[in-house]
């Protein structure tokens, strides 16, 4: 897919509040600096659509991002930041859980991870979450220029038997990426292209019904 057009709509921190055209839509979540914004930079082909740092915590609110005038990328703030108070954790929490639950355009989201990391409690929480409440997701694994090939190979295998070792029965899509080196751009926008698709058909056929 060729990324045409790629906007900024809004920010805010109300599920009720973010765009009310039904457009499938994609969640970027996951720990405080794994990657999310550049993420969101790197398959948009654009700099500094989405702000990123190298401290955690910068993504602050929903950001939603329409991409060639009909899909949504969506920018979430991290979890997993030390350095939040508990007030603000729970605050966090709250309108972030209301997003995945209340969100009907949202068709997937993408958990992502740090290839270099071993699997952590509060990612694997937080996918089983998603999955008791129905939401569907993938995995992104993250930075995959740290690692050499053989190495990436052995990082997402040890996720994935993780995984299964866990309450999963089937592992979710997942691709390996690196934002400073393009790295898995055709493959995630291949994967939103069909999403899309199907929604659109969707869509489509209830219309005629
Ligand atoms: P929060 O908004 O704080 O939750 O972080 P985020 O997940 O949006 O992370 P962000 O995209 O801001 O990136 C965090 C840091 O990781 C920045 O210093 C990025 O340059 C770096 N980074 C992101 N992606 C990659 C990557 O693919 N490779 C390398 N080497 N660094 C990356
Ligand atoms: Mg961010």
């Amino acid at each position: 897919m060729k990324i045409k057009s790629a906007d900024f709509v809004m920010s805010n921190s109300d599920v009720a509040k973010c765009p009310n055209e039904i457009l499938p839509e994609y969640a970027f979540i996951g720990r405080s600096n794994v990657g999310k914004s550049s993420l969101i930079n790197m398959l948009t082909e654009r700099k500094s659509l989405a702000k990123t740092s190298g401290r955690p915590g910068k993504t602050q609110l929903i950001n939603h991002f329409k991409i060639n005038g009909n899909w949504f990328l969506v920018d979430l703030p991290g979890y997993g930041y030390a350095r939040v108070s508990k007030k603000d954790k729970n605050i966090f929490q709250k309108y972030i859980g209301n997003y995945f639950l209340q969100r009907e355009q949202l068709v997937c989201s993408f958990v992502l991870i740090d290839i270099r990391h071993e699997p952590q409690k509060i990612d694997l929480e937080f996918m089983e979450w998603l999955g008791k409440n129905g939401i569907p997701f993938s995995i992104i694994f993250t930075k995959a220029d740290k690692l050499k090939p053989k190495a990436i190979a052995k990082q997402a295998n040890n996720y994935l038997a993780t995984l299964l070792a866990g309450i999963w029965e089937e592992v979710p899509p997942h691709f390996i990426t690196s934002s400073s080196h393009k790295t898995g751009r055709e493959t995630l926008l291949q994967y939103i292209d069909d999403v899309n698709n199907s929604f659109f058909e969707a869509a489509d056929s209830n219309k005629i019904r």
